[in-house]
């Protein structure tokens, strides 16, 4: 019968390689970067972090600012360098690096500039630590991560982008908020790209384990669809009203990162909406390498399975829209 979890990586995964301790690298220390680091610290599951840069004096300078919060974490050596040797045998490599949109741009303008920082980083990355897991948070993520695996070379297990684990949160503190209730208490998935074409699974949300669809009775069927479909709008809306504000985002993708660093080097197998290489999954043809958000099991090996949630018919078309838009970008990068 259908399972309820699918691995079609059998054939080419493999797993890291094991370390007396655990070491997180992270590349790129603006505001995402930092916030990330200093959200991975409060979490307790690294021994080592190193921080990788372009400007020296920005990074010693942030790593001594680290250091000086020893008397109140966990032990952590702390080290920043412009040279890669410091990133050697990382469990974890996190690319934090390259330019964000400003108010006017969308995260798929990013892409060429983008797109020439990481030739440069993954190979340095994937010569220092070949067993590591990577994890792309650099925008427009689902592109990039296609991007970072065809320059490792790593099985596709070992390759995850942040993808739309960060819209989901938005998404549950949206549901959570109109509900009036604990957004740990929602579960709900966005899925596809990590952009203006992100998908509501409506059929995933539960609140407190009653799915949430159950309260549409056909007689309000108009007006709850219209608040779940202002709350996904509101949800993709959500970074360009920030950069808005306060120039970037930081917090939410910052605690977003260190919960999926947590999830990977804890073996936790907890469900996350990451992307990842999604050809052979939810009707994605088998010849599409694109890479986009799946809810995924995510342990110490990275993507360890994908759930098979029941997409409805609406859901499914956003999808594949979804797979198409990137697919089409990312083939025609010749890689
Ligand atoms: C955001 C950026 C990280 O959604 O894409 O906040």
């Amino acid at each position: 019968g259908k399972s309820i979890f699918k691995n079609i990586y059998h054939a080419v995964m493999d797993t890291p390689t094991k370390s007396y301790t655990t070491k997180i690298t992270i590349v790129g220390v603006g505001n995402v970067g930092m916030a990330i680091a200093h959200t991975i610290l409060t979490q307790d599951i690294v021994e080592e972090l190193a921080l990788i840069g372009t400007n020296f004096d920005k990074l010693q300078g942030e790593m001594l600012d680290l250091q000086h919060v020893a008397a109140f974490l966990p032990r952590v050596q702390i080290q920043a360098d412009t040279d890669y040797a410091i990133t050697a045998r990382s469990n974890l490599c996190i690319i934090a690096a390259g330019s964000r949109q400003n108010p006017r741009e969308s995260r798929l303008d990013l892409l060429q500039h983008n797109l020439k920082i990481f030739t440069s980083i993954v190979p340095k990355l994937v010569e220092k630590s070949p067993g590591c897991l990577l994890l792309v948070v650099t925008n427009p993520v689902d592109v990039l991560t296609y991007i970072t695996w065809k320059l490792s070379g790593f099985p596709p297990n070992r390759v995850i982008g942040s993808g739309t684990n960060l819209d989901s949160s938005r998404f549950r503190f949206l549901l959570a908020d109109y509900l009036n209730v604990n957004a740990q208490d929602v579960q709900a998935y966005m899925v596809g790209e990590h952009g203006d074409s992100s998908v509501a699974l409506w059929s995933s949300i539960s609140v407190g384990g009653v799915p949430i669809l159950s309260f549409v009775t056909n007689k309000s069927e108009e007006f709850e669809q219209q608040v779940l479909e202002n709350i996904r709008k509101k949800v993709v809306h959500s970074a360009y009203e920030v950069i808005r504000l306060k120039g970037y985002t930081s917090w939410a993708v910052g605690y977003s990162v260190a919960n999926l660093a947590r999830s990977l080097l804890r073996d936790q197998r907890k469900i996350h909406p990451v992307s990842l290489l999604s050809k052979g999954f939810y009707g994605i043809g088998d010849d599409i390498e694109v890479f986009l958000s799946l809810p995924a099991m995510l342990g110490r090996s990275g993507v360890l399975s994908v759930a098979q949630i029941t997409l409805t018919d609406v859901e499914k078309e956003r999808l594949q829209n979804s797979a198409k838009i990137l697919w089409e970008i990312q083939r025609q990068l010749n890689i």
